[in-house]
């Protein structure tokens, strides 16, 4: 039977991946590499690297699969995966499942034609597939359509939230307390709104827009991360209302050198105890 492994990679670093994941790699016959357009050519040779670096002799080959373009029109984002404030969450959804619905199409056509029985094959997926990545989602689909029999299997990586709160060492919690995980879009639609919760931290990814900025309070510490686990990782942390600018600043001078950047976020009400 045909096997498959989403294989989280880490988010960032190379020594990021698990044993894990370096033993699954071990056994893999094909890698296949998504190029959604947003990706950039960086991360796809980070990918290849990492399997130069974990295959070693393993003989393997690597399909790369041109996933179809998104629908921006209805509601799309400004930036990387929802972060526009035009257009209403249901019609970006709707867009973003019609999307994946295509990319099912692809990839169970590309894995039947290059995947033979008995082999395996291997997605590697940024930081870890549970983290707002659509590969389980869409292997899922795949899987749904029973058109060939294949097993699956996740191993997870080191998010980027994770790297983030090891580079600040800080924890991601406050004591006993929950966390809030959400991107810029909906922190510029519900938290601009109604503020940061005493006690709770929220972290935030996906944000193209700088959606901090939407924050009114002055008590807000902010712990930002860009490109974090490689060589040009950045770092900034402190009072919000003194650093927002800054951040905007280096994080525009930051992507019009490097022509992309991610980034993450945590913020946090000043004074509560971690
Ligand atoms: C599509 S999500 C993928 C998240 C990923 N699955 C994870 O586990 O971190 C992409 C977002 O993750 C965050 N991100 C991923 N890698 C990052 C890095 N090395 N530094 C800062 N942020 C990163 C950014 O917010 C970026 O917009």
């Amino acid at each position: 039977m045909r096997r498959l492994k989403l294989i989280g990679i880490g988010a960032g670093n190379p020594d990021y991946i698990t044993m894990q994941a370096v033993n699954a790699l071990k056994q893999v016959d094909v890698i296949f590499v998504t190029d959604k357009g947003e990706d950039t050519a960086d991360l796809v040779r980070a990918r290849k690297e990492l399997c130069e670096r974990y295959m070693q002799a393993k003989p393997h080959r690597i399909v790369e699969i041109k996933d179809p373009r998104r629908d921006r029109s209805s509601g799309g984002s400004g930036g990387s995966g929802g972060s526009s404030s035009s257009g209403s969450l249901g019609a970006y959804r709707s867009a973003v499942a019609t999307w994946h619905e295509e990319r099912a199409a692809l990839y169970e056509q590309v894995i039947r034609e290059q995947l033979s029985e008995n082999e395996c094959g291997a997605f590697l997926v940024w930081g870890d597939p549970s983290l707002y990545d659509s590969a389980l989602r869409i292997i899922g689909q795949v899987a749904a359509l029973k058109t060939m029999e294949f097993e699956w299997e996740i191993i997870p990586g080191i998010t980027s939230i994770q790297a983030l709160a090891a580079r600040h060492r800080i924890s991601l919690n406050e004591i006993g307390a929950p966390i809030h995980i959400t991107t810029g879009r909906r922190l510029r639609d519900e938290q601009s709104a109604n503020g940061i919760a005493d006690g709770i931290n929220v972290l935030v990814l996906l944000d193209g827009n700088c959606a901090f900025n939407e924050l009114a309070e002055d008590d807000i510490d902010i712990y930002w991360g860009a490109y974090l686990g490689t060589p040009d990782e950045i770092l900034l942390s402190g009072k919000l209302e003194e650093l927002r600018e800054r951040i905007g600043e280096v994080r525009a001078s930051a992507r019009n050198q490097k022509g992309w950047i991610m980034d993450t976020y945590l913020l946090r009400k000043r004074g509560a105890a971690s």
